[in-house]
């Protein structure tokens, strides 16, 4: 029997259960560099026994935007100040891997600046050096302690808009089919698996639809997934548009991303996080024992309870108290709104 709390193995890295936190974008940055604040954050979760911890949405080109308040790791003085976190998550032998993101399709100009542009204008020269970025950004994350990397290809932001059809109508390598359209992210996955040797994980969060006409197929999903499985990527974390449901209740409307990871179980033998509307432990240990998922990731849940899985652990296994109220978009830090009107 497979549950929530076996130890396995990912690459070699060994994770003391099988939740990890989904990549959760704080806002807590200064300029883009590393906070104590953000330090703390990220041992919490490691104190309260997350296994694998996905940083929030860090950026990796220098030429690409901002996300308000969202951590940049562009440069090697940059890297530097990751190395507190990668450290402080070691000291409770927890993972620690950085969601590596682009805002958009912002390609570098001749003199290093960004300019947007739309998918199918994006030549094969700028492609190459996103590429390139991606790699870096892979060499610097090893090099200050991270454990692996997630390639962000989810929620519409630069990667997902390259994987979806709905901007994506290249004719070449990088279009015309879903594999096509997968291309560019198998050739990061292969620039940063060459550039780092074979200790380091690489994952990928991916949506396993658009929800949109003329978007992301579900079979386009699987597509992708295929290209990617085969390239050698270590684990894919399904999600998808519309990420962050709303009005989750435990055993009634849990895990609303699962349809689509038990068909992806079908195809590939890659392991598999399931993240969306996780709250309850039976609901979790089903989906890990009878359905095949290997890994579970929470982000809402860990904002309103950081110890929720140490809470399990010690036996209290009553359903995560987040009520998906989506308050913590809104909040200062996105903290928990039922934290701040305790503090009130
Ligand atoms: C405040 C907030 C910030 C988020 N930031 C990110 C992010 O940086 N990267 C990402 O891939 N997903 C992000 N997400 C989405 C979550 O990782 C997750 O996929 C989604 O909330 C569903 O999981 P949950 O039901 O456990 O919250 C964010 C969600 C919230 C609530």
């Amino acid at each position: 029997m497979r549950t929530l709390f076996d130890t396995t193995s990912l690459r070699g890295l060994r994770l003391k259960n099988r939740i990890f936190r989904s990549a959760t974008w704080m806002g807590m940055a200064d300029d883009g560099k590393v906070t104590q604040p953000i330090v703390e954050l990220y041992r919490n979760y490691a104190k309260g026994q997350v296994a694998g911890i996905i940083t929030g949405f860090t950026h990796i080109a220098p030429y690409d935007g901002q996300l308000p308040g969202a951590m940049r790791l562009t440069s090697d003085a940059q890297a530097e100040g990751h190395r507190a976190i990668t450290e402080a998550v070691h000291a409770y032998d927890s993972r620690i891997f950085l969601q590596a993101a682009l805002l958009d399709t912002t390609v570098a100009t001749a003199e290093g600046k960004g300019t947007l542009k739309s998918v199918n204008s994006i030549t094969e020269a700028e492609l190459t050096r996103l590429i390139d970025d991606y790699r870096k950004a892979a060499v610097r994350a090893q090099k200050v302690g991270y454990d692996g990397l997630q390639i962000h290809a989810a929620h519409f932001f630069g990667l997902s808009k390259i994987l979806s059809p709905l901007y994506n109508q290249r004719r070449d390598a990088y279009g015309g089919s879903a594999k096509g359209r997968a291309k560019l992210l198998v050739d990061i996955h292969d620039a940063i698996r060459a550039a780092v040797g074979s200790s380091f994980a690489i994952l990928v969060k991916i949506n396993c639809s658009d929800f949109a006409e003329g978007g992301l197929s579900e079979e386009d999903f699987i597509e992708a997934c295929e290209a990617l499985s085969c390239a050698g990527i270590d684990a894919i974390e399904v999600s998808g548009n519309y990420t962050s449901r709303p009005h989750v209740r435990a055993h009634v409307n849990e895990a609303y991303f699962a349809q689509a990871a038990l068909k992806l179980r079908q195809q590939v033998t890659t392991p598999i996080i399931l993240v969306g509307g996780l709250r309850s432990l039976e609901t979790i240990n089903a989906l890990i024992d009878q359905e095949g998922i290997d890994y579970v990731s929470l982000s809402r849940p860990l904002l309103c309870e950081p110890m929720l899985v140490a809470r399990w652990q010690s036996g209290d296994t009553s359903p995560s108290r987040c009520v998906s109220c989506n308050a913590c978009y809104q909040t200062p830090n996105h903290q928990c709104i039922q934290h701040l009107r305790k503090e009130a």
